[in-house]
């Protein structure tokens, strides 16, 4: 896999998309919402939606951010949620809006990486992580982890961007995501950075079938995959 990083310093990878969250943060929610048209939520609501059988008590939300999956899970009626994320600035916006909403007692962030949580073995009942295993600095080290941690019986869904390859879908997306994306990204987040690395990083990103074959790899049972929004996107679902 190719290893894209935001800024190229030399510097660990998770130091700088860590630095990169930190400065887009009061910025996150206004242009995902944006850039997306608000598709996103859509795409966590039918995440959630693949939850619901198993009606899971402790819920882990990886790369929680400003923790919209998060509080998209607390529709499963949990008893706890664990948000955790290496950005401590993203995480700050995601605690107002806990209070602002009341789930303030429910859900928790704290800090964490995915490849080093100290969770002990088989604790959660269900794992998600929205846009975040693309940015892992280390993705197969990340996901043992994280199967480590899931109960069995538990599931593991993963929504992450994929990049599309069908005329004319993949033209519109590449003009998309090459020029309106950077442009909009820029002027709202003052990060020249951070909205090019998104199309760079998907791209260099072991999308669909590839990504399953990780999961597989990493230990997860019965990995599958679904695509949403013409392929710009996919929900993955594994077991243990
Ligand atoms: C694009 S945001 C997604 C936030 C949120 N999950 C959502 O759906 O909007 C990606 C997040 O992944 C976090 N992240 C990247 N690598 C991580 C790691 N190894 N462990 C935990 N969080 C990580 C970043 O700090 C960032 O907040």
């Amino acid at each position: 896999m190719n290893k894209v990083t935001p800024y190229n310093t030399g510097a660990a990878k998770k130091e700088e998309v860590e630095q990169m969250f930190d400065n887009i943060a009061f910025r996150y929610d206004f242009l995902n919402s944006l850039l997306s048209l608000g598709i996103h939520k859509g795409w966590r609501k039918k995440c959630v939606k693949k939850l619901e059988r198993i009606k899971p008590n402790a819920i882990l939300d990886v790369a929680t951010g400003t923790g919209d999956f998060a509080i998209a899970c607390a529709k499963l009626n949990p008893t706890k949620i664990t948000g955790v994320d290496i950005s401590e600035g993203m995480m700050k916006f995601g605690r107002e809006k806990l209070k602002k909403l009341n789930l303030d007692k429910l859900i928790t962030l704290e800090k964490g990486d995915a490849e080093t949580l100290a969770f002990e073995d088989n604790s959660y009942d269900a794992i998600v992580v929205g846009f975040g295993v693309r940015n892992f600095e280390n993705l197969e080290k990340g996901l043992i982890n994280l199967q480590r941690i899931l109960k069995p019986g538990g599931k593991i869904i993963i929504l992450e961007f994929s990049y599309p390859r069908r005329f004319p879908v993949k033209q519109f997306y590449n003009f998309y995501f090459s020029y309106v994306t950077p442009f909009i990204g820029k002027l709202f987040s003052k990060d020249s950075r951070a909205y090019s690395y998104l199309p760079e990083s998907v791209k260099a990103f072991p999308d669909n079938e590839n990504f399953t074959a990780i999961l597989t790899k990493c230990g997860f049972k019965n990995a599958n995959f679904e695509s949403v929004s013409l392929g710009i996107a996919a929900i993955y679902e594994a077991g243990k």
